[in-house]
């Protein structure tokens, strides 16, 4: 019979995480990574990072052993964020104490697409290193194992709490949303027809890495003249965009969706240390695509996340009009295009 030993070194596992994009935007955050509004986002599904993580016998001192290879090579930089993750974080994985750690990474999307990767990554992460942990426990992977693996993935990375979950998920407690939770997100579950299948095409204007961190951004909420009213506009919008998706109010959508994405730009231009990550592409892609909206009558709309890029979010009904567009109208705003879509959550590949 093999020994717990022995078992642990067989562990292998393999998984694909998404990436999420936020309609309602988290932006400030206090304590240990918890948020100072709710959110709410839909997940997507070409855009992921896998991992495959491996156990083997350790062969240093170190608390955490680990080597983090992204697109096979040695990546220190983000080694030591994960490594530092693993750490704070032990009691979610008994078996670091004896065993090293070998995590290979790769995202679907090119690395230099200016496209977020850390909620994918630190998804994908949690559950590969949470699956081990419940693997050697015996423990059933349930329900309880998403919530437990979006709470960890949260403490890498605020915006992966919600990469658990197949299309719309929410982050942060909230008064008026049952089951909501500053430590994990949620599923929301009761959407409109007119909101399922929807597309996001990611216009990448820029693909520079971001002069200034999210984290960096979170911080400057801390001192923001207006933090408070921007934290419950949020907690109220969080909870409005619930049944807005419930009754398929695609205008309300639209007008939340948009605002909300200049509202996060707004905070960060108004920041004490105040900084501009959008582009002129990004402007001219944004107006453009207005004006398509008012002369064809098409439900389409823009979002942004913590950079120049443009995401176009539009029913599936009507790709054919909006890629066109975008493929044709928009094509001098972007230096490539990411079609991507509303995705079903993480999945393991391996057994
Ligand atoms: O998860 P973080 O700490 O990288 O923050 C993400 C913040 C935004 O992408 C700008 C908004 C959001 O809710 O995802």
């Amino acid at each position: 019979m093999e020994t717990d030993k022995e078992l642990m070194n067989n562990v292998k596992v393999t998984w694909r995480c998404p990436s999420n994009i936020a309609i309602v935007k988290y932006w400030g955050k206090k304590g240990i990574q918890i948020p100072c509004n709710s959110s709410l986002s839909l997940t997507l599904s070409n855009s992921f990072t896998e991992v495959e993580a491996e156990l083997s016998d350790k062969t240093t001192d170190e608390a955490v052993q680990l080597s983090y290879f992204f697109e096979g090579a040695v990546n220190e930089k983000f080694g030591q964020r994960v490594a530092k993750f693993l750490e704070d974080n032990r009691e979610f994985f008994p078996f670091i104490a004896e065993k090293a750690i070998t995590i290979n990474s790769s995202n679907s999307f090119p690395h230099s697409a200016g496209i977020a990767s850390s909620a994918s990554a630190f998804g994908a992460i949690s559950l590969a290193l949470l699956d081990i942990a419940y693997s050697l426990e015996g423990k059933e992977k349930d329900e309880a194992f998403y919530r437990e693996a979006s709470n960890l993935a949260r403490l890498g990375s605020g915006s992966a709490s919600r990469s658990m979950y197949p299309a719309f998920a929410q982050w942060g407690e909230n008064d008026n949303i049952q089951n909501s939770s500053n430590q994990y997100a949620i599923e929301i579950t009761d959407i409109h027809p007119t909101f399922r299948n929807m597309k996001d095409a990611i216009l990448i204007i820029e693909d520079e890495p971001k002069k200034v961190s999210s984290s960096v951004g979170h911080s400057l909420m801390n001192n923001h003249p207006y933090a408070e009213n921007r934290f419950k506009q949020a907690n109220e919008r969080t909870a409005e965009l619930v049944n807005i998706l419930k009754n398929g109010d695609m205008e309300a959508f639209i007008h939340m969706c948009e605002s909300e994405a200049l509202t996060l730009h707004a905070m960060m231009m108004t920041s004490m240390d105040y900084y501009l990550l959008v582009k002129p592409g990004t402007i001219t892609a944004i107006e453009k695509l207005m004006e398509f909206r008012k002369e064809n009558n098409i439900p389409v709309c823009f979002t942004l996340d913590a950079g120049p890029n443009v995401h176009v979010l539009y029913p599936k009904a009507y790709e054919a009009q909006v890629e066109a567009f975008i493929n044709d109208g928009l094509r001098d705003t972007y230096k490539k295009v990411i079609f991507d879509q509303e995705g079903n959550g993480p999945t393991k590949l391996n057994s």
